[in-house]
């Protein structure tokens, strides 16, 4: 009762903003509001007393596992008591070997989280969040469990909060907006909203989880239902929390466990044009030029999107490129596309009008490469025909070294983030990302390595490290180069956040401090990028 009181408050935007979180704030209090009592499950009924002793985190710090697992334990037993057995996958379980096998990295395998918690509402959430608090046991959100950071949402030892039985999607009724849960893939999302003739901005491949938009997707949400580290839940928009809502647009995971979204849905056709296509070292300088200039041509047309990828074709085929191409028609010859359209000689060609759903499935392709090791290395340019060349040229010198490591799978993508895409970021308030119209379109360059031996790890890193700086250095001299970085696709070795400038970051920092300000998103859920430094340390 008490809950649904504070819960109507907020709605209605009600609360202090200036003092989100009290500094007397009691996490005991706040779980018997979410319709827990504390002292009432025996294994926390110690913890009662106090609101925020360490447990855990200090365990963790001076290596003692021991009470450390021990502690987490105790709130893992907590939530199958609260919950049942059926929202609590332990070590013991079938199920939680199902669980963890099938994270998209190798790296993300090798965690064993003490338990994992399957929440079905927002409320599961933030009873979650308390009792985390409560331990001082770290907690990772898992959405479609493909980041390829390590730890960026599972985590050893710890509480893997699963949002898969959170998969709802709701087409409003003037079709205006869509509202999804975070728990499934945006094929699934896609396929929900087939018919009713609408789609929404999100990601390109089948398999990827819906969260997966901290980038460009992030500028057609209209609201993001969260839970606070208060184990508050609240409605952010650009009205009822406008510097919350900024900071959500790239961010990370920093502020909150996102529970809902509600984007802006977009009337279309059921089908549109897209499909791969590959191509031989012969066409590489005609490719790389189509897509240079496709990207200077979004103005004029912004229906069509491009993947340009080079790569190694197995077992004998040698250096090639993969190129998938979009648009948002079901349109076959769109006159924005006929450079692409007239470099012939492709070796496969897969493009064709179909539904989106059917589009994000082939663009996964077979499910190669899940479950080995992943690496993703990134860095922008100005989008210049230049330093493409010059990327694609650094990454065919520097391969050789590599192409003996087992299974290995390289690639080496270039898209661009357009004009009109980097105005759109503009819109309702902005977002953190540091974009800056007057710089022009930019080329997003992403080095992605699959391969399965860890001995292989430190040599596979420097690698795609070297193909960054050599660029980057070419960048830098031609003036070419910028500080953003795509967070969806760096490496645990790179300052995102850093890269949107200090004034983004320093204001990232302050909005921390105010909706949680014992620092819960970034210190009790360790993994990611968080609003200082890199994930991984220096490499
Ligand atoms: C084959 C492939 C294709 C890709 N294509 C694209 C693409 O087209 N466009 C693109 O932008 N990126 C793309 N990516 C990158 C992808 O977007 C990132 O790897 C992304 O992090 C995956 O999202 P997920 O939900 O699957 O990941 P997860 O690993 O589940 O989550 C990633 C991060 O988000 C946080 N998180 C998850 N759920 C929540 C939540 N509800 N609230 C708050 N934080 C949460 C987690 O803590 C974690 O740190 C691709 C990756 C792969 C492997
Ligand atoms: C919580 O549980 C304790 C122990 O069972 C009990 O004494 C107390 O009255 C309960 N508090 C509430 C608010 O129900
Ligand atoms: C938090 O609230 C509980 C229950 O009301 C109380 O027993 C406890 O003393 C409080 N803790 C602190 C640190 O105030
Ligand atoms: C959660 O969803 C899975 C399917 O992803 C289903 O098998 C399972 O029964 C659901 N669990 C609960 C607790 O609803
Ligand atoms: C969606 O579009 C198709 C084809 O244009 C049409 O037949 C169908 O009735 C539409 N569905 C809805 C729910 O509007
Ligand atoms: C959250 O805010 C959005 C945008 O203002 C609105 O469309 C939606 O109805 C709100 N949701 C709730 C639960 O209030
Ligand atoms: C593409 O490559 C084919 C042979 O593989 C060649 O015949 C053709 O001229 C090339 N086209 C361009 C525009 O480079």
């Amino acid at each position: 009762m008490k809950y649904a009181v504070s819960f109507a408050a907020l709605v209605a935007g009600a609360v202090s903003q200036a003092t989100f979180e009290p500094a007397d704030f009691n996490v005991t209090e706040a779980l018997l509001d979410n319709g827990v009592n504390v002292s009432a499950i025996p294994e926390l009924a110690p913890l009662a007393e106090r609101s925020l002793l360490s447990g855990c985190s200090i365990a963790v710090s001076t290596r003692l596992y021991d009470l450390s697992s021990k502690l987490t334990n105790r709130q893992c037993n907590s939530l199958k008591l609260i919950f049942g057995d059926d929202q609590v996958e332990t070590r013991s379980e079938s199920a939680y070997s199902a669980f963890v096998g099938a994270y998209w990295s190798a790296q993300q395998r090798q965690l064993s989280p003490q338990c994992v918690f399957k929440p079905k509402k927002a409320l599961d959430i933030s009873t979650s969040i308390l009792l985390a608090r409560l331990t001082q046991c770290p907690f990772a959100a898992k959405s479609g469990g493909h980041s390829a950071v390590a730890g960026g949402s599972n985590i050893e030892g710890g509480i893997t909060i699963s949002f898969e039985n959170m998969s709802k999607t709701t087409v409003s009724s003037d079709k205006k907006s869509v509202s999804f849960e975070p728990g499934q893939t945006w094929y699934d999302v896609y396929t929900a909203l087939e018919k009713d003739n609408v789609t929404i901005i999100g990601g390109r491949v089948s398999r990827i989880g819906a969260y997966h938009e901290y980038g460009l997707a992030c500028d057609n949400v209209l609201a993001y239902e969260l839970v606070t580290a208060s184990g508050l839940i609240i409605n952010v928009s650009e009205k009822s929390f406008p510097d919350l809502y900024w900071a959500l647009r790239g961010g990370g995971n920093n502020f909150g466990l996102v529970t809902k979204f509600t984007v802006n849905a977009i009337p279309r056709a059921p089908t549109m044009w897209g499909g791969m296509r590959t191509h031989l070292p012969t066409n590489f300088t005609a490719l790389t030029k189509a897509y240079y200039n496709l990207g200077m041509n979004a103005n004029k047309d912004g229906k069509a999107h491009q993947i340009l990828s080079f790569g190694w074709g197995r077992p004998n085929l040698g250096p090639v490129a993969q190129l998938e191409l979009e648009y948002s028609d079901p349109v076959a010859d769109a006159p924005v596309l006929a450079e692409y359209n007239s470099i012939k000689g492709a070796i496969a060609d897969g493009t064709g009008v179909k539904s989106l759903s059917t589009l994000t499935s082939i663009l996964a392709g077979p499910a190669t490469g899940n479950g080995l090791r992943q690496g993703f290395w990134t860095w922008t340019t100005t989008l210049d025909l230049e330093m493409a060349n010059t990327a694609r040229d650094i990454f065919f010198e520097e391969l050789p070294s590599i192409m003996d490591a087992a299974a290995i799978i390289p690639a080496l993508s270039l898209q661009v983030i357009t004009e009109p895409i980097i105005e759109q970021s503009a819109k309702r308030g902005g977002n953190p990302l540091g974009l800056d119209p007057k710089e022009g379109p930019l080329m997003l360059a992403l080095v992605s390595l699959k391969w399965s031996d860890p001995a292989d790890d430190e040599r596979l890193n420097t690698f795609a490290r070297r193909v960054q700086d050599r660029s980057s250095a070419a960048a830098k001299a031609a003036g070419k180069m910028n500080d953003y970085l795509y967070m969806n696709y760096a490496s645990p070795y790179q300052n995102v956040v850093a890269g949107y400038g200090a004034a983004n970051q320093a204001k990232l920092k302050t909005i921390s401090k105010k909706y949680d300000p014992t620092g819960v998103f970034e210190t009790l859920q360790p993994g990611y990028f968080k609003l200082d430094g890199t994930p991984s340390g220096e490499f």
